[in-house]
């Protein structure tokens, strides 16, 4: 299966941005290095052909999908400075040829220059986006939302998403990864034990979730490390948007709360502010495997898996799978934290 051929591509306004189904890998040299007997996977949602790649691209299938379907010329989102979400819009819009806008804030307590100009806000740029640069304590959906005004009131017709694309309609993207695993683990022993995503704004793992769910299969086997808030809080709003999905999807099943599992281990101080933990995921998985994990998302998540796998957290010939999210430009914003750990 495709997601240009899954079942939800063909019920909901769809347009294509990436080869799927991406690849599932083993980490055959880390498996040694870490001397394990549980089996480790990634899928890699960060090998796509289109603006870097990333998890984003998913949700974007659907949500330009919904704005192409509604006569949209302008898509405008908002995130961090450093949003992967922000960029993967920019390059997106820039694909099928959509004016886009940015609303960003200054949320993650970094002023260096390499925050501030490399990495996604340089593709912002670069991919003809327009940016409005807000601080920390002002509201960018209040912010985006007027600006929607504007642009009506100029004859424009603006398509606007919210934090992450985590509607229930980017969470589509999701609900079609999940049927292309479960087709993708038919080639591996025994099927996945575990399969461990990042978690922001919720949508990929309540995407996931909730595809499952659609299809009768166990959505407890997902797990997710929050990266931006704490795991109550997380949780809480996973399992809303798995719900709501659902009932987009029209869906007669439903999902329980305690299947939603989500762990605060690895936020360490917060969104976007580096850990020891981060730091040695990024390190290891790049020395062992040549693979690139980035400093917010993926590397802290990684850095659970790492933890639970030291600690022997999973069973002997269990096969984890971790899901490959993308935001590498995060690596060259965060040069000087890289720089300044100390490190073998
Ligand atoms: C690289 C990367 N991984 C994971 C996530 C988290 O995804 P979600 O916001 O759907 O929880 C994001 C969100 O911005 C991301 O950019």
């Amino acid at each position: 299966m495709t997601s240009q051929n899954s079942p939800f591509s063909k019920r909901f306004s769809h347009t294509k941005l990436f080869d799927s189904p991406t690849p599932i890998q083993r980490l055959n040299r880390l498996e040694r290095e870490l001397e394990t007997n549980v089996r480790l996977y990634v899928k890699r949602d960060d090998l796509m052909g289109l603006g870097g790649g990333g998890n984003k691209l998913r949700k974007l299938e659907f949500l330009l999908g919904d704005a192409i379907s509604q006569g949209s010329d302008t898509f405008i989102t908002v995130g961090g400075l450093q949003s992967n979400h922000a960029r993967l819009s920019a390059a997106a819009a820039a694909h099928i040829g959509m004016t886009c806008e940015l609303v960003l804030t200054e949320v993650v307590p970094r002023s260096d220059e390499a925050y501030r100009r490399n990495g996604n806000i340089l593709l912002d740029e670069i991919f003809g986006a327009k940016i409005h640069l807000l601080s920390g304590t002002e509201n960018a959906l209040d912010f985006a939302t007027d600006r929607a005004k504007v642009l009506k009131s100029e004859g424009r017709r603006p398509y606007l998403v919210g934090s992450g694309g985590s509607s229930p309609v980017g969470c589509l993207g999701y609900a079609n990864c999940a049927v292309e695993i479960m087709e993708q683990e038919q080639e591996i022993e025994g099927g996945f034990t575990q399969i461990i995503v990042p978690n922001g704004s919720s949508g990929t793992h309540a995407g996931l979730a909730a595809g499952f769910v659609s299809v009768g299969m166990d959505p407890a086997r997902i797990s997710s490390y929050a990266v931006l808030h704490q795991a109550k809080e997380t949780q809480l709003s996973t399992y809303e948007l798995a719900r709501a999905t659902l009932a987009f999807l029209d869906s007669t099943k439903s999902v329980y709360s305690d299947a939603i599992h989500v762990s605060d281990d690895q936020l360490g101080g917060g969104y976007g502010i580096p850990t020891s933990a981060m730091l040695d995921a990024v390190r290891i998985m790049a020395r062992t495997q040549g693979l690139l994990l980035d400093p917010v998302y993926t590397g802290k998540a990684f850095a659970g898996v790492l933890a639970a796998v030291r600690s022997r957290a999973y069973k002997p010939n269990d096969a984890v799978l971790f899901l490959m999210t993308g935001g590498l430009p995060g690596l060259f914003a965060y040069q000087p934290a890289f720089e300044e750990a100390s490190y073998k």
